[in-house]
């Protein structure tokens, strides 16, 4: 005993352990002194088999872990918490209730080391911001930054120390509700935006009582479900996976970021909890990244529905062997690994690593300095849903809207117009706006579009509201499926009358909050219930509409585009969603968003994204032997990087700084940009590569880069952009990632549909 309290003291947290009280006072003992490695390898030599199994195992709150527990599991679990049994807890809320069950651990658990709380905290902890693919949009990576930042600091007011966050999955498939969740289908941008999220949130020290540990999940290929489905198989190639869905996580590996999470599918035949190529040969091996991978939700136990183990232990077995640390309420790890090891089926190193892997990031969160340190409830009270945090939401949030159409420059609309209807069903709704995985964002707490067009409009306009039909009907909750309304459109005789006393009519409609997200899948992307009925009825007494347009996914919405003048894409934004709709709406600041996604003709068409392959028959050769569906063309309806501004943008042609590049060298691609109209804006400039010839086919087209200009009216300025053989590189026939010789085409334009380019060639001597 003597000794080993000793060698606790020599690794920092000696006087938790003597006074079982809350910090370590002695100054020399500071992260910084401490050389880390040797700090986790003396606490793995302190634990038990059973403690250190216990680090790698995660059970959900939701139960009263100091009060009396309601059942004898719960009873298990608060016993197992005393014991050292358990590693992390997730979804144990508020800085009390976090303290209290850190301190079940402090004092009952003989080794006391501290727990980490894991929580989804995907965009906004109580101050919401807009959902992801939405914030996406913005293209705007300080924006994206700054809003993961603010999420960090309530998270870690409230006695958070980890998110679940950001999803960086590639999705091209809208039928996938989880779409929301991501950054679009482009893994160039989800990479930028990957970083700048695991930024966000960790800052630079993940010690700071502001910043929590990021997540890069789902490793890997979960968007790509097929038809969309969620938690379907995914059936891609090896050079899929490595260059379009891989890139965003070797993103975040690079810059950082402390955990990874798996994935509930599998991959041609894999189940991605059990896939050692992906977790511990690649991650963990080729990539050196030394965080610790949590499992999904039970996803090692779903290794037996899968038809890949037998039972838990087994699943034990492949999951740890796989990589994967850490037991998501799977209960695998809990009830087979002790048994693995005392009969030699699962090597001891194995766990070794495991815990070491999670007692690294709970020591660089500064947890064993102080494990209390994020429970801090005064902080709580006064750093949480502030005005300043809401007003940086706003600010995200009109960056993040999307101009679709503007005929006729129906918009901005004038503060002064005389008459205004709003209309549709999510008009007023105050509650969809927060989106699905809300954390601690109240229901019904959002600025309405109605709301804030109100707080924008003059005194002498006369403003009318009918919200026409009900979307949904019924509970509204991230468990309860949504119901929608197929029986009652008595308010459309109403929203008629409305529309025809109106200059103006602003429709809003578009996708309730819990139509997308986790088990949010839907084979129909058009507008649910009697929508489209409603906005035809509008439309027919009225065609003076502004469609403002709410969802977590593409939509199918071509008779919209066909009919109406004015189209915003405004996703669901967040605390602050009316008031930075009205920002757009009424010209107080420029649409400056671009679409992460393209936008499909039809629901038919998906996957559909930018970036395809050309096919052997890409020519409309006026038959009907090319590559097409016979009743869509196959354009986007909105393409990927599109979006308008209310001011207009000249590009001059592509010019290269020479026409070769060479190993070694860098070629200046760069166009003159011009604000040709008579409003400042900002312009998402948008470098694109085709690369014509490879060892195995390659897209039409790849965003190699971008940048975001402001201009006033009048005003040009040279955007340029450095072309390096690094970033001309792909996953090769050779199984490496490299640059192959031969000729490229560089784009400089607006959005993905850019065609004129010039010619690059790449010449290795
Ligand atoms: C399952 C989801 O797939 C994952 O993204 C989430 O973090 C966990 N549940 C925890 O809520």
């Amino acid at each position: 005993m003597e000794i080993r309290l000793k060698r606790l003291l020599n690794i920092g947290f000696g006087s938790l352990i003597i006074m079982g009280s809350i910090a370590c006072n002695n100054e020399k003992l500071t992260k910084h002194e401490d050389d880390l490695e040797t700090k986790i390898d003396s606490v793995l030599s302190l634990m038990t088999l059973k403690e250190k199994i216990g680090q790698m195992n995660q059970y959900s709150g939701g139960w009263e872990v100091t009060g009396t527990p309601s059942d004898i599991d719960t009873q298990t679990k608060l016993e197992k918490l005393k014991n050292g049994e358990v590693g992390s807890m997730l979804n144990v809320l508020t800085a009390k209730e976090t303290r209290e069950a850190q301190e079940v651990v402090m004092t009952h658990s003989r080794l006391k080391i501290p727990l980490i709380f894991g929580y989804d905290v995907i965009h906004g902890y109580k101050t919401m911001f807009p959902i992801p693919l939405g914030e996406s949009a913005s293209w705007d990576l300080n924006a994206m930054e700054k809003s993961a930042q603010i999420a960090a600091k309530e998270a870690a007011a409230s006695g958070q120390h980890w998110t679940f966050a950001p999803m960086v999955d590639v999705s091209r498939d809208a039928r996938w509700g989880r779409i929301m969740e991501g950054s679009g289908e482009d893994p160039f941008l989800a990479s930028k935006i990957a970083v700048a999220r695991v930024k966000g949130f960790q800052g630079d020290d993940l010690a700071s009582e502001n910043t929590i540990a990021a997540c890069a999940k789902h490793f890997a290929g979960y968007g790509f479900g097929e038809a969309g489905r969620d938690y379907n198989t995914v059936n891609i190639g090896e050079h899929e996976l490595q260059n379009s869905i891989l890139p965003p996580f070797k993103a975040a590996a690079n810059a950082g970021v402390a955990t990874f999470m798996n994935a509930f599918n599998e991959i041609d035949g894999t189940p991605a909890t059990a896939d050692k190529y992906l977790q511990r040969d690649l991650l963990k091996g080729e990539w050196g990244w030394d965080g610790f991978m949590v499992s999904d939700w039970g996803s090692i136990a779903e290794l037996i529905p899968h038809g890949f183990a037998k039972d838990r232990t087994d699943a034990a077995r492949i999951a740890v062997e796989a990589g994967s640390d850490m037991d998501m309420e799977g209960r695998a790890y809990e009830v087979g690994l002790e048994t693995l090891v005392h009969e030699n089926k699962v090597d001891v190193a194995l766990i070794d690593d495991a815990v070491k892997r999670i007692l690294r990031v709970k020591f660089r969160l500064g947890l064993f300095d102080d494990p209390y340190r994020y429970s801090n409830t005064e902080r709580e009270k006064s750093e949480v849903y502030t005005n300043e945090n809401r007003d940086i939401a706003r600010d995200v949030a009109k960056k993040s809207i999307v101009l679709l159409k503007n005929q006729n420059h129906i918009l901005p609309l004038d503060k002064n117009i005389k008459s205004l209807a709003v209309i549709g069903p999510l008009a007023n709704d105050k509650d969809t706006p927060i989106g699905n995985w809300r954390a601690q964002g109240e229901a019904n707490s959002a600025i309405s579009v109605f709301e804030g067009i109100q707080d924008a409009i003059g005194d002498d306009t006369r403003i009318f509201y009918e919200k026409g039909v009900d979307l949904g009907v019924g509970e509204r909750s991230f468990l309860a499926p949504l119901k929608i309304n197929t029986t009652n459109k008595t308010g459309i005789e109403s929203a008629v009358k409305a529309a025809k006393l109106a200059e103006v009519v602003v429709m809003v409609l578009g996708e309730d909050a819990f139509q997308s997200g986790e088990g949010r899948s839907q084979t129909q992307i058009s507008f649910a219930g009697f929508q489209q009925e409603l906005l035809e009825a509008v439309y027919a007494v009225n065609k003076n509409i502004v469609l403002v347009l709410m969802n977590g996914r593409p939509m199918e919405i071509s008779w919209s585009a066909a009919h109406l003048p004015g189209i915003l894409e405004v996703w669901q934004l967040g605390s602050e969603h009316g008031h930075a709709v009205a920002d757009v709406l009424f010209g107080n600041y420029n649409p400056s968003g671009k679409l992460p996604v393209s936008f499909p003709r039809s629901v038919g068409q998906e996957p559909f994204y930018y970036n395809q392959k050309n096919t052997g028959r890409p020519a409309d050769n006026g038959e009907v032997t090319f590559s097409h569906h016979t009743d869509a063309s196959n354009d986007p309806l909105f393409a990927f990087g599109f979006g308008l501004s209310y001011t207009t943008f000249k590009y001059s042609e592509v010019k290269l700084s020479a026409s070769t590049l060479k190993p070694g060298e860098t070629v200046t691609a760069s166009v003159a940009l011009t604000n040709s109209g008579n409003r400042s804006g900002k312009e998402v400039v948008q470098l694109y590569m085709r690369d014509l010839v490879g060892s195995i086919t390659r897209p039409i087209k790849e965003l190699k880069g971008f940048e975001m200009v402001s201009l006033e009216p009048g005003e040009s300025k040279t955007v340029t952009f450095e072309i390096t053989p690094e970033l001309l590189q792909f996953y090769t026939a050779n199984k490496k990632w490299e640059t192959e010789a031969g000729d490229f085409h560089v784009f400089i334009g607006s959005d993905s549909r850019v065609s004129t380019f010039a010619e690059l060639e790449y010449v290795t001597p």
